[in-house]
């Protein structure tokens, strides 16, 4: 009617977006709030990272790159997965990108026909069944409870496999639940011989356990990775795919057309960033992990459900079904009241109605007062 396609008029957008609007609203009229909802690192880039893109600039490195992304990242990359995982990745595999969202889109577009199934957790990232659903195909959510630790469970996967199933969509450590799948599962994830996409964007944002790449079990698989959350290199806009050999060519054929390839001083801070930010790493992990136990342990004593502890990513989603029903009204409730932002479950899918995702990429501080200003609203109510 207004000459703007069905697909584009019905994409949902990101709630938590909501959220983030309100409380710059809040905040313009003068009110303080704590932001628990954010899903990115509140660090700066660290610095080994800029120099590179800095001295990338002064160099001239400021034109188009190969399609696939600079060889020097490439062979960065594959050297990561080696030494990380010991799999063995021909670079001619892996695709850059200008961040792994492009790179999600370009593996859905190469996978998925309209009317075909795609079998994701729910809970979930939110623009995986947006993604999907936008290229006319049909997301087929698995319930992953609490009590299992919001675990996939595989039994669950095939009760849904059928004639038109084309993909099982896996992220470990995930966001919303900050929780890994265990080597055992994704084992047996793999061994169903679908594809299996692996969102492998908050590896290295481990506290204590082994994560896994779906590489180490099976190569029919694509990977999905990226610099923003490790490195705290959102705004740089940089992530890659790893592709099986024959989905290469019809991969890079797509990024050619639609992006012509990631940004060059990206990709030159992407090489300092897998090379040289090894420490640099370590010292927000360890800061991560702090303010983790932290909010683990203030959230249960304001009676938040929370079965098994995340052991990832920045997150934890916790139970507030004894609050309210409705995570979005509660989100709010908690935004104006208590001037405090945290993401409601609804965002992440039906399952995780009722929850709340708490970030921890905020100082410790905040989180303190964050979580004093709930503790005295919850008295209250
Ligand atoms: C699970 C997951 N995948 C992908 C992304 C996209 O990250 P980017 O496009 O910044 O690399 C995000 C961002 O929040 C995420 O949480």
């Amino acid at each position: 009617m207004d000459g703007i396609t069905k697909r584009a008029n019905e994409i949902p957008p990101f709630i938590v977006m909501d959220v983030l609007e309100r409380a710059h609203e809040l905040e313009r009229e003068g009110r303080h709030i704590i932001h628990l909802q954010i899903g990115e690192p509140d660090f700066p880039t660290p610095a080994c990272i800029c120099d590179a893109a800095c001295e990338a600039i002064r160099a001239g490195k400021t034109h188009y790159t190969h399609s696939l992304g600079i060889i020097e990242l490439r062979e960065a990359i594959s050297a990561h997965y080696f030494e990380k995982y010991a799999v063995k990745i021909d670079p001619d595999r892996i695709l850059v990108t200008s961040g792994t969202s492009p790179a999600l889109f370009l593996i859905f577009a190469a996978l998925l026909e309209g009317g075909d199934e795609i079998i994701m957790s729910d809970p979930h990232y939110p623009c995986y069944p947006n993604f999907a659903a936008f290229l006319g195909a049909r997301p087929v959510p698995i319930r992953a409870e609490e009590a299992e630790g919001f675990q996939l469970q595989p039994e669950e996967i095939k009760k849904k496999l059928g004639p038109k199933t084309r993909a099982i969509l896996i992220n470990s450590p995930s966001n919303p639940t900050g929780n890994l799948l265990s080597a055992e599962r994704i084992k047996e994830i793999a061994a169903l011989g679908l594809p299996v996409i692996s969102d492998e964007i908050y590896h290295g944002l481990v506290y204590g356990e082994q994560e896994h790449s779906i590489l180490e079990f099976t190569d029919n698989a694509f990977v999905l990775n990226g610099f923003s959350k490790l490195y705290a290199m959102t705004g740089w806009r940089l992530g890659y795919l790893i592709a099986p050999p024959h989905a290469v060519r019809p991969l890079q054929k797509m990024q050619q057309n639609f992006y012509i390839s990631a940004g060059s001083v990206s990709q030159w801070a992407g090489v300092a960033a897998l090379t040289k930010a090894g420490a640099d790493v370590e010292r927000m992990k360890s800061i991560y992990n702090e303010r983790r136990r932290y909010m683990i342990q203030r959230v249960r004593e304001l009676g938040f459900g929370l079965a098994v502890e995340p052991a990832g990513a920045f997150y934890l989603l916790a139970n507030a079904r004894h609050l309210a029903a409705n995570s979005y009204e509660l989100a709010f409730e908690i935004l104006e009241k208590a001037g405090v932002g945290v993401s409601p479950g609804i965002d992440f899918g039906q399952n995780a109605e009722g929850y709340l995702r708490f970030s921890y990429a905020n100082s410790i501080e905040n989180i303190r007062e964050g979580m004093d200003r709930i503790e005295a609203f919850l008295r209250q109510r």
